[in-house]
């Protein structure tokens, strides 16, 4: 059967991951979180304190960064920096409040865009982000473009960090999307777009399984057309 690219890009805490996951494992697809990557590279710059305003010491700190996804014990995949697991620390707040400053870096893009497109080079895969139909896949059969209020974003994200036990007020959190949501869409490296050939899809009011089902039905249509 062919096998396509899909490209899932669009505001933080849409639920491009998790929507992108189940798509991917529906489709028999690889699924490659781009964000994970930035989030792992935020995690090292802030461990080794590299300056963001070195950028002999940022390109030197991307030469020692290894991100892969590995299969885990619980029969998830996640995301290793350097052999070790960091799935969990990727999430935290600290990383979230960082990684629009690093992944704004045009050293720090450049490095991620040649490690996403050597992963996708078998195609059968199911890449999320915000520059992936843009940038990364600009051929990608199927790109869509997803949105929600964001107030609606920061409710979902607070819920998920509740579950994982940590409590952070509902302000902080608008406020982190919010200002994300700023940052990525007006810096001058790749930012974030909805492009002319991506499918819109906003899912304040739409169930996830709605969502789902959308996106396989047009990669299906895509798959078989
Ligand atoms: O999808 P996420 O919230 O985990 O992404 C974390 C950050 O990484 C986000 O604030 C913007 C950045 N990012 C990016 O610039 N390009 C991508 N392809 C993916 C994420």
């Amino acid at each position: 059967m062919k096998k396509i690219i899909i490209a899932i890009d669009g505001h933080s805490a849409t639920g491009k991951s998790s929507t992108a996951k189940v798509v991917a494992s529906r489709l028999g697809y690889l699924y490659l979180d781009s964000g994970a990557m930035y989030r792992a590279t935020t995690l090292y710059f802030l461990k080794h304190g590299v300056s963001l305003a070195h950028k002999a010491d940022v390109l030197r700190a991307l030469e020692e960064i290894h991100i892969s996804f590995e299969p885990t014990a619980q029969g998830n995949t996640a995301t290793f920096l350097n052999g070790k697991n960091v799935e969990e620390e990727i999430r935290s707040m600290e990383v979230s409040n960082y990684v629009s400053a690093v992944s704004a870096l045009k050293e720090v893009r450049q490095a991620m865009v040649a490690q996403q497109r050597a992963l996708g080079k078998q195609k059968g895969i199911v890449m999320d982000g915000r520059d992936i139909g843009s940038v990364v896949f600009p051929h990608a059969e199927l790109k869509i473009f997803m949105t929600a209020s964001a107030r609606v974003r920061a409710l979902r994200r607070q819920k998920e960090l509740q579950e994982k036990g940590q409590s952070v007020s509902f302000e902080e959190i608008l406020a982190n999307v919010q200002e994300r949501d700023h940052q990525d869409s007006t810096r001058s490296e790749s930012p974030l777009l909805k492009v002319e050939d991506a499918i819109e899809i906003d899912n304040s009011e739409l169930s996830f399984n709605k969502q789902v089902e959308k996106i396989l039905q047009l990669a299906l249509a895509k798959i078989n057309g």
